[in-house]
C-alpha cells in the first residue's frame, strides 16, 4: 500500500491548532448556535423555558450540558419543517431518511451549510490521503440519502474529479473501476464486499486495480472488516461517520496515516458522551452514547442531539481535534439476549477470523419456548464449501460466539450466495420474535 500520509501544509490551520484555540472557537460558536435555535425554532423556546434554561446561561463549554436533549422523535413530531430556523425559502437542499418506520425525518440545509458540508468532506477526503486531480467513484446512493450528494460536492469541493455512479448494478461499478481507474472509492463497506464478489465473478484481481484508498462508513463495520478489505484490494480502508440529522457525512473521519478512530471535525460539531440509561454526560475514554451540537448550522440546528450510536472519545493523534472511537453499534441494533449485550459487530469480528467463513451474514432473532434466541446466518467461502467443511466452520463459530462474546447462537453456514446481498445499509437484525412483546 502507498503511503497517502497528507503534508502538514495541506491541512487547514484549525485542523492542527491548539486545544485551547479549538476551545474558544467552540464556545463563540456554540453561543450563537443556542441562541439561534432560541431565537428561531419554537421547540427549543419552549423546551428551554420549561427546563428553565436560557441561552445567557451558556457561559463555558461544560454549560451546555444544562440543557435540554434533542431526540430522533422531535423531527418526526416537527415534520416536515418545524425545525428550521429560518424561512423555507432560504432552505437551499432538503434530504430525508427512508422512513421505515413512521414519517420520514427531513433536513434542511441553507446555502452555508451546503458549503460547510462539501469542506468537512473534502476536509475528510484529504485526510483519507485524496488529493486535487485524482478521482473518486462514489457509489454511495444519491437522492434523499445524505450519502451520495454529500460526498459529491466534498469531493468537487477538494478539486477532485467525481464520478457519481450512485449504488447498484454492480458489474457496471467493476467496469466502471477497470476502465475510469479511480484512485479513491466511497461507499459502504457491505456494499464494498459485493463489489469485491464481483471482481472475482469476473476473474478480475482486485489487488491489480488502480484504487488506493476506500473511504467506507453509514453503517458499523469492524478493523476486522478493514483488513479483510485493505488485504483483498491492496488500498487502504478508513472509516467516515455521519448522520443527516447533523449533516451528513463527514461529521468525523479517519486520518489514513494512523487508522486509529474518527477525528470529529470540532469547529463545527460539539461531541458529548452520555449514560444512555441517565442521560449524565461521561468522561472522554468512556463508553456511552455520542451527543452531538452544531455550531455552525443555520437551517436546521441541533442542540444535544442524542445520535444512538455508541463510542467513546479519544484524544486527537494525526490532527489536534478529538476522536471518536468505531462505532460498536446502535443501541437500536443492540441484542439482549440472556441478560447479555450483543451488538452485530461483535459477531462481525468473530465470523472474519475465520477463513472457511465469508463476510456475509445476517442475525436472526426468535422465540425458543419463552426465551429469545439468536441464529446467525453465514456462508463458507466456495474454497470451503463442502458439508463437512461448512460442519467444522459452524461448530468453531458458535464456540467463538460462547467464548468471546458470551452467549450461545445457533449458526448455520450455507453455501456461497445464499445470503441476501447490500445495496447500501446492510441489515444485520432479522426480527422474527412474535410481535406481542
Ligand atoms: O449514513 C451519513 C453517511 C453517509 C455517513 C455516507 C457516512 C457515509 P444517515 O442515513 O442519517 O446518514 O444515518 C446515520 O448511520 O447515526 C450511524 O448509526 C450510522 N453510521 C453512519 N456512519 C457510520 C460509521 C448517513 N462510519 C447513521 N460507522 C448514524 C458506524 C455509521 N455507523
Amino acid at each position: 500500500m502507498k503511503d497517502l500520509t497528507p503534508k502538514k501544509s495541506e491541512l487547514a490551520p484549525i485542523e492542527i491548532a491548539s486545544r485551547d484555540e479549538i476551545s474558544a472557537l467552540q464556545l463563540e460558536r456554540m453561543k450563537w448556535s443556542v441562541r439561534h435555535a432560541y431565537d428561531n425554532v419554537p421547540m427549543y423556546r419552549k423546551r428551554f423555558d420549561e427546563h428553565g434554561v436560557h441561552p445567557d446561561d451558556l457561559k463555558s463549554l461544560k454549560d451546555l450540558a444544562k440543557f435540554p436533549f434533542t431526540v430522533k422523535t422531535d423531527l418526526r413530531d416537527n415534520y416536515p419543517f418545524g425545525l428550521f430556523a429560518v424561512p423555507r425559502e432560504q432552505i437551499m437542499r432538503l434530504h430525508a431518511s427512508s422512513g421505515t418506520t413512521g414519517k420520514a425525518t427531513v433536513v434542511g440545509y441553507t446555502k452555508k451549510d451546503i458549503d460547510i458540508f462539501a469542506d468537512m468532506v473534502a476536509r475528510s477526503l484529504r485526510a483519507a490521503g485524496v488529493r486535487p486531480g485524482e478521482m473518486v467513484h462514489n457509489a454511495y446512493g444519491y437522492g434523499l440519502f445524505t450519502g451520495g450528494l454529500g460526498a459529491h460536492y466534498g469531493i468537487e469541493r477538494l478539486g477532485a474529479t467525481v464520478v457519481p455512479v450512485s449504488g447498484g448494478m454492480t458489474a457496471r461499478q467493476v467496469t466502471l473501476i477497470n476502465d475510469f481507474k479511480p484512485e479513491a472509492i466511497m461507499v459502504t463497506p457491505s456494499y464494498m464486499l459485493n463489489i469485491l464478489e464481483q471482481f472475482h465473478k469476473e476473474g478480475l484481481d482486485p489487488r491489480a486495480s488502480s484504487l488506493q484508498v476506500g473511504i467506507f462508513g453509514a453503517e458499523p463495520w469492524t478493523n476486522a472488516m478493514r483488513q479483510e478489505i485493505e488485504q483483498a484490494f491492496d488500498m487502504h480502508a478508513v472509516d467516515i461517520y455521519g448522520l443527516s440529522e447533523i449533516m451528513g457525512p463527514g461529521v468525523a473521519s479517519e486520518c489514513v496515516e494512523t487508522k486509529d478512530g474518527l477525528h470529529i471535525w470540532e469547529d463545527h460539531f460539539y461531541p458529548e458522551i452520555i449514560n444512555p440509561e441517565t442521560g449524565e454526560p461521561v468522561e472522554d475514554g468512556e463508553m456511552g452514547e455520542l451527543v452531538f451540537t452544531t455550531l455552525t448550522k443555520e437551517g436546521m440546528p441541533m442542540i444535544r442531539y442524542r445520535t444512538r450510536d455508541l463510542s467513546r472519545l479519544l484524544p486527537g493523534t494525526a490532527r489536534s481535534m478529538r476522536r471518536m472511537e468505531k462505532i460498536t453499534g446502535r443501541t437500536d441494533d443492540m441484542i439482549i439476549l440472556r441478560g447479555v449485550n450483543v451488538f452485530p459487530t461483535q459477531i462481525e469480528e468473530q465470523i472474519l477470523a475465520i477463513k472457511e467463513l465469508s463476510a456475509h451474514f445476517q442475525i436472526e432473532l426468535y422465540r425458543s419456548g419463552r426465551m429469545d434466541a439468536m441464529r446467525v446466518h453465514v456462508e463458507a467461502t466456495r474454497d470451503a464449501a463442502d458439508d463437512a467443511s461448512r460442519e467444522v466452520a459452524a461448530k468453531t463459530l458458535a464456540k467463538s460466539i460462547k467464548d468471546l462474546v458470551g452467549v450461545s447462537a445457533d449458526v448455520v453456514v450455507g453455501s456461497p450466495d445464499t445470503i441476501a446481498r447490500s445495496q447500501g445499509k446492510a441489515i444485520r437484525v432479522v426480527d422474527n420474535r412474535p410481535a406481542e412483546r
